[in-house]
Order: structure tokens, then sequence, then C-alpha cells
């Protein structure tokens, strides 16, 4: 049975059985304690813990996933994949265990002609929880599975929750027997690779608080009902299903693999080595793609930390197996052969999948070229030195120079037998970080603790943006943070986080920075808004200082917001949507939005593209913006269903998820796209927008730079009083500034050539007169002269030549001439080849001089030159020149 058909079954059985089907949430996850979608149940979290009122009460899904914690696990076991699908059916206060069970066993064990998945029941074993007898119960009596296969395990495996603070419950898991090939007999409890666990039901029904590992933690309470969340790998079964051995040789996974045995001409089954890498680069590559189809461009740091990782594990295996040119182009077609019938988008998707993958390989195997060979170096110094560890300070420079990834060089340094001083290395990232840290002012709160905002939240509860239609609001304090600490009054002076129950605060998101403005409260209090956020979905925390009075919470309050600053930002980011339509327009699908920032009177906006816009594209994105403001076009924005969004065309972002309401905001029929953000009512209101060009800000992404309404006049403004004063100074025409700009130019180099010739000649003017004033010292003839100050080194050389010249070619010959340039002495000394013939070289005699000069030279036997600090030791040094020449003179 082929994955896709595994797929499809899962949601007709449940669709069939009152779920409703949803989709597929984007990776990139919508919650701030996760970095990417790790399991099915991730976009319901609102749901179980009653933060939000679930549209339905059953739902069945394919939630595409990525764990990357046993990245070191994949390839070398059969069960461990970092992408993967989550088949899962909720129930969000519906049915619970008793219903669940026999629903779960009757999809594995009904047979393939009657729409199951046709597993022997004699080969399901199951797990429960240590005191679930009730469960135990139910799979015993109801089901009737033997109770030699139903075995009980403690929280690490039969408890689960996110890991972090949320919701959790005991769990209990179906496991296939794989058979005697895969090791020894005894359950799941004994055997994990043979007993392959394939479905895990949890009943979600506690909260869990904060704690380090999976079994350590306290429950704090019921959530508000009891709910249902189950897992089915389906790459695990699919293997079990297509009698293969492990993830990677899967209907899908086989593609990619077998794509990458070709390209390296690895045949696959020839060695384990080799084996591990072929599955290494299908698992990678493959979650690669997922990652940057759902809008993840590679980075340092977080998600895009987490692709660009995969991406060089991918391309370093690659490599292992011997392909040392570009691979990525046809790797990525083959995944999206494998995966496009399951998701679509891939396909639609692919120029822009493909440009974001090659542009990073290609800066990846540039590293890897500088890095290979600073490494080696690194590598034999430690071996010769007969250590075994490579200093920490060599793996930071590697990495911190070179952006070579420690992991790598760890690989890297095991292949040699060496070890790496990890301790060191990140003793020195930690510094640096921590340098890092002091730049940035810390304006977000990281996504580490949440737990004080969490707090406020319970008791606060959401808070309504009403700043779509209103700029000042009558609104309750709800929460308050000194600190970053909860507290119920704050006084004058304080800086403070206060919630409302409802405000017109816009928090930064989607690009658009914070609204400012105040927040007053009876008694003359007032308290100034700097700076709004949304540090967890729900909760907009407006930051500030106390000026005057005090707050408690519970205080009536009025919110106010800076109306010229909403306007400028608002005007920015509607000209942000007219830019990505526009240079959508111009280079195709393929410029999406990596990120933006509208900030008063200026925006940027960062887009996928290979390569640089040309100007000329660039004028006319910028003219046609511009048109479509005098087309004063009506801007609306409509919530509605993201599928409905998806249908009128509008620009879908990431992370929308079904059944999710949107917001999509158009202006007339030029721009439609999904946003949260703050517009103006009609695009007439910004009046003007100016790019201000275009640059690189990454691998296949570019960024443009733009002003918008009065910025941009007043820019436009002083670029028209520049220009007249350029003509005004060349007293010429607007037009002929250019032209007449070069004429100048042209006849400033050629004057300078003739002055270059005049000053020459004057220096050489003097040369005839040494050449004839020559002093013999003991049978060589010595020029030794101090030249007028700022002659240039240029000339010195050219001196000390003409002099040469002019002496007989068969006397030996010494010509040492000086001058102080720019405050620093500058000595040339030039021999002849008889001189030479005696020992006498003219960069010893550099070397001589310059110690002098308090400083250094050198250069070949016929010509040297040297410099030093001292002008003033000029006479010495020349007459230092003169000593050696004799001395050298007398011993030849
Ligand atoms: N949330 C559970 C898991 O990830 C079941 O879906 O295993």
């Amino acid at each position: 049975m082929k994955s896709a058909e595994i797929a499809s079954r899962w949601l007709r059985y449940f669709a069939e059985r009152g779920h409703t089907v949803v989709p597929s949430a984007s990776l990139i996850a919508d919650d701030p304690t996760l970095l990417l979608v790790n399991a099915g149940m991730v976009p319901f979290k609102p749901y179980f813990l009653g933060e939000v009122r679930p549209p339905f009460t059953r739902a069945a899904s394919i939630q595409k996933c990525v764990r990357t914690t046993d990245i070191e696990e994949v390839g070398r076991t059969t069960r461990h994949g970092s992408f993967f699908q989550m088949c899962g059916n909720f129930s969000f206060g519906d049915y619970f265990k008793e219903t669940v069970i026999p629903l779960a066993w009757e999809l594995l064990t009904t047979p393939v002609t009657d729409g199951g998945y046709g597993l022997d029941a004699d080969r399901l074993w199951v797990t429960v929880y240590l005191d679930d007898d009730e469960t135990a119960d139910i799979w015993q009596s109801k089901v009737g599975v033997p109770a030699e296969r139903i075995q009980r395990l403690g929280m690490e495996d039969n408890f689960w929750s996110m890991g972090v603070p949320g919701p959790c419950g005991p769990c209990s898991e179906i496991n296939y027997d794989r058979g005697p090939d895969f090791g020894v007999a005894g359950g799941p409890a004994v055997n994990g690779e043979r007993y392959l666990e394939i479905w895990n039901l949890v009943f979600m029904q506690y909260i869990r608080g904060e704690g380090s590992s999976k079994k350590d933690y306290p429950i704090l309470g019921d959530l508000p009902s009891k709910n249902i969340d189950t897992g089915l790998g389906l790459e695990r079964l699919a293997a079990i299903l297509q009698g293969v051995d492990n993830l990677y040789e899967i209907d899908t996974s086989r593609t990619i693999l077998d794509r990458a045995s070709e390209l390296t001409g690895t045949r696959y089954g020839a060695d384990h080595r080799s084996d591990v890498s072929l599955r290494v680069v299908a698992d990678h590559v493959r979650t690669s793609v997922m990652l940057i189809g759902d809008g993840v461009l590679p980075g340092n740091e977080g998600r895009g930390y987490v692709l660009r990782r995969m991406m060089r594990r991918a391309i370093r295996n690659i490599r292992l197996l011997g392909a040392h040119d570009a691979t990525m182009r046809e790797m990525v077609a083959a995944t999206v052969d494998a995966m496009g019938t399951q998701y679509p988008e891939l396909v639609t998707d692919l120029a822009r999948i493909d440009s974001v993958a090659t542009a990073e390989e290609a800066s990846f195997l540039q590293t890897l070229r500088t890095g290979t060979s600073i490494f080696d170096v690194a590598a034999t110094e430690t071996k010769k030195a007969g250590g075994g560890v490579l200093a920490g300070e060599r793996a930071f420079q590697l990495h911190d120079t070179y952006g070579f990834p420690i992991d790598l060089t760890l690989e890297m340094a095991a292949e040699q037998g060496l070890a790496v001083d990890e301790e060191g290395f990140r003793r020195l990232m930690g510094e640096q970080r921590q340098r890092a840290k002091a730049d940035a002012r810390a304006k977000k709160t990281g996504h580490v603790d949440t737990s004080a905002y969490r707090e406020v939240l319970d008791v606060a509860g959401p808070s309504a943006f009403t700043g779509y239609d209103s700029t000042a609001e009558e609104a309750r304090v709800r929460g308050l943070l000194v600190d970053g600490v909860p507290a119920h009054e704050a006084g004058e002076g304080d800086d403070v986080e206060i919630v409302l129950d409802r405000t017109p605060f816009y928090a930064e998101g989607g690009g658009q920075l914070a609204d400012a403005g105040v927040i007053r409260l009876g008694s003359g209090t007032e308290i100034e808004i700097f700076d709004v956020q949304k540090p967890l979905p729900g909760l907009i925390v407006h930051r500030g200082r106390v000026r005057s009075g005090g707050v408690v919470v519970g205080a009536d309050a009025e919110a106010r917001i800076d109306l010229a600053r909403r306007g400028a930002i608002s005007r920015s980011h509607s000209a942000t949507h007219l830019t990505h339509q526009a240079l959508r327009d111009a280079l195709g699908p393929t410029a999406a939005q990596a990120g933006s920032e509208n900030s008063p009177g200026r925006f940027r906006f960062d887009f996928s593209s290979a390569g640089a816009v040309p100007t000329s594209v660039l004028a006319d994105v910028e003219e046609t913006i511009n048109q479509v403001l005098i087309e004063d076009l009506d801007v609306q924005a409509e919530v509605m269903n993201a599928d409905d969004a998806r249908r009128t065309g509008a620009i879908a972002m990431f992370g929308e998820k079904y059944g999710d309401r949107v917001r999509v905001v158009s202006i007339g029929d030029y721009s439609r796209e999904l946003c949260g953000g703050t517009h103006v009512r009609r695009s007439g209101e910004l009046g003007l927008v100016k790019l201000l060009g275009e640059s690189s800000v990454g691998a296949g992404v570019r960024r443009v730079e733009a002003l918008v309404g009065l910025d941009a006049y007043r820019y436009l403004a002083r670029e028209a009083v520049l220009v007249s004063q350029i003509t005004d100074v060349l007293k010429a025409p607007r037009a002929d500034v250019p032209e007449r700009l070069s004429q100048v130019l042209a006849r400033l180099r050629e004057v300078e050539k003739e002055l270059e010739k005049l000053r020459a000649a004057e220096v050489l003017a003097v040369a005839g007169d040494l050449a004839r004033a020559a002093e013999d010292v003991g049978g060589t003839a010595l020029v030794a002269h101090q030249a007028p100050d700022d002659t240039s080194a240029d000339d010195l050389r050219r001196l000390v030549l003409d002099i040469r010249g002019r002496i007989p070619a068969d006397r030996p010959a010494v010509v040492a001439v000086a001058a102080a340039v720019g405050g620093r002495p500058v000595l040339v000394v030039g021999t002849s080849g008889p001189a030479r013939e005696r020992g006498i070289k003219a960069g010893d005699l550099v070397r001589v001089a310059a110690k002098i000069l308090g400083g250094g030279g050198g250069g070949k036997d016929d010509l040297a030159q040297g410099g030093g600090s001292n002008p003033a030791a000029i006479a010495d040094a020349l007459a230092a020149v003169g000593r050696s020449v004799a001395q050298r003179a007398a011993a030849a």
C-alpha cells in the first residue's frame, strides 16, 4: 500500500465516523514554545487548553512533523526519520478511552479489501501507563487482546506531553511485532526495534508544569475537558505494509534514495557505511524540501539553522558518497516527485524551493572548499604535536571565520580519529553570544521562558485588539509586570508591561512595527507606551514607563495610540503589499516574500530571487506602484475561511491552518494578501513610493528598501536641491550635467598626467649633476642623496635608476636616495652589476639604513626600498649606507 493510500484511508475512515478532516498545518509552529511542529496535536493545542473554542469536537489530520532531537540516529536505526507524517484523530471533550481504543483496533485490523490496513491482530502488542487499569481492561475485555500482550510502562514511555508546560496525559501505544529477524522476543517493553511502535493514543486530560525530563514535572491540574490525541506514524506503517525493513525504503523515501544512489554511483546495499549515508541524504533532503516549502529559509538561528544543518549534513554525505559537484537541483526534483501527490503545493512551488536549495548548496560548497583545507592543516598540526584533541579555538575559528558548522568539524575530526575540545568551543561561542547580546537591545523576550506571561495570561485572559477600527479605547487594566515579574501595582518612574482587556495598540508582528502612544488612568496617571509585543498568542503586552501617578490591576484606563506614527506605518505596510505584487508581476511568483519591516515612512521587503534584480526592472516596479497610487484604489480587509482565501487568489503566507479564519487585505483588484496588519483606506493616501535600491541579504534572498509619503517626497526634494547645486557649480543646464561632469573629470585626469611629467622632469633634472658628483668609496661610485620632501616613492625609484644609468656600466656603483614622504622617511637603493659582483647588494644596504630610520624594508639585489618612522635620521641613514659600502668594498 502506497503512502498516499495510507493517508487517504485514514482520513476516509475517520470522516465516516464524524471527524472533520483538517489539512496539515504549516511546519512553522504558531506556538512560541516550539520551533517546528513535531506532533499532530500541535495545531490543536489551544483547543485542548480551552483557550479557543474548537469549531468541531472531532477531527482527523495527516500532519507534517519535524523532529531533530534524534538526528544522529537517522540512517543508523530503521525507525528514526527527521521528517514524518503523523496520522491523528482527535476528540475535544467528545469521546474518550472506551471509544478510541476499539476505533483504532478496527482500522488496523480490518482487511485491506474492506478499507482497513489489514494488520494481523496476533502481531499487535499494547502498552499502558503503570496504574491505568481502566485502559488495560478496555484492551482486554472490550477488544480481546490477551493479557500477556498488554505491558505496563512508566512515565517515560506511557505518559505524553509536549516537553514543555501544557496539555498532557497517560497514553497507550500499539506496537507491531516485526518478527525474530529484528531481535529477541518479549514485547515492546524489551525490544523497541522488533516491536515497532506505530500508534500512540494519548488520553489528554491534565496540565503539566515546568520540568527538565520526560518524567520529572508536576501535574498542575485538569484540562477543561477530557480529550483524545492520537498519532500514528505514517512512514512506520508504510514500512510494515510495504514489507520493507526501514523508513528509508518505503515508496516516497526510496525514490529520493535511489536518485542519490544514481547521482553518486553508489549501489544501495553494497556496504553499511554508504547505506547510512544514502539514508541520511534521503531523509535530510526531504526534510529540507518540506521546510523550504513551508517558507523556512536557511539561516543561523532557530528554524533557519535547523534547515541549514539538514542541508549541510545532506551535502556532506553526498560528497562522502563521491559526488563533488552540485546535486541539489536533482535531489529536490526527486523529492518533489516523491511527495507531490500528497503535497501538490510543492509542485507549484518547485522553482522557488529549487532556488533556495541550490543557492544554499552553492554557498556551502564554497565554505567546504575553504574550510576543509583549514581543517586539514589544523588536524595535521594536532597530530604532529602528538595530540588527539583538536583545540576548541580551532573549532571556533572554523565556525566563526569560515562558517564551518561544529557538527561538521566533529564529524570530520572523528573520521581522522581526533576528538574536539567541545567544551572550549562552547565556551568561546558563549562568550561571543554574550558580546552579541550586549550589543543588541534586548527588545523582545526570548522564547525561552514565557512562564511569567503565561501566569498573567491565565489571570487576565486574552486581550481583544480593536485597532483596525479605533485609535483610542476605554479599557481595564487586567495584568501588570514590573521588571518581568507579575505585579499588582506600579508607581511613578517604573518600567511596566501592561495588559488591557481591549486595546487599539498594534503589537509588533507580521513585519509591522508596534504602535506607540499613551495609557491614562483617572487621577492623573500617565503611562508612555513605546513598544507593544505579543509574547503568547492572545496576550498583548504594552511596554512603557509610568510618567506620573500610579497604576493598579483592575483600574479603568484610556488607551490612545500615536496617530501620526500609526498612519506612517500603515502607509508603509500598504506600500509593501504593492511592492510584493509588482515584484511578482515583474519576476514571476518565485519572488515570494521572505520577510519585511514596515516602519514609519520607510519599509524594507525581502523576497526570494536567484540573482540581483536589474535596475531597469526595479524602475518599472516603482512606476507600477506609483500608478496604482494614482488610481486611488479602495483598500478592504475581510475575514474569511483559509480555503476561501486561497480560492480568491490571495497570496498565501505560511502558517495558516485549515478552518482558520484569516484576514485578507485587498487593494482594489491589484493586490490580495493574507495579513493581520493595519493599512490605509485608499491607495492614494500613500502619496508617493520611492524605491531606494536593491541588495542581497543572503543566499537567494534580495532586499528592496523604500520610502513612502512625505519621506519619499523629502528624499526626492533633497536630491533635486543637490542637482541644483551641481548645476550652479558647473554652470551648465541640468540636462548637460552628466556630460559636463565627464568632461571636467577627463580634463582633470589629463592635467594630472601633465603635472606628473613635469614633476618627474624636475626630479630627474638633478640626476646628471649627482652622477657626476659620485664619490669614490674603495673603487665603488657612491651617490647618497636626500631629495626634497614629498618626492613620491615612484619618483625616488625613477631617480635612482636614472642616476645609475648615467654611471659607466662597467663601474661598480651604488645609488641611495631618500626623502621624507608625508612625514615618513622613504629610502631607495640601486646597485650596478659590477657592484653586485663585489657582493654589494641593494637589499642588504636598505636593511642597514632602515634600522636607523626606525623601520624595515628589503627587495632584490639590484633595487630595494625601505622606510621607517623617523625622517630626522635620513642623513644618518645615508651615511650608514656609505660606511656599509666601504666595508663591503674593502672585504671584496
Ligand atoms: N501527541 C502524541 C505523539 O506525538 C500522539 O499524537 O505521540
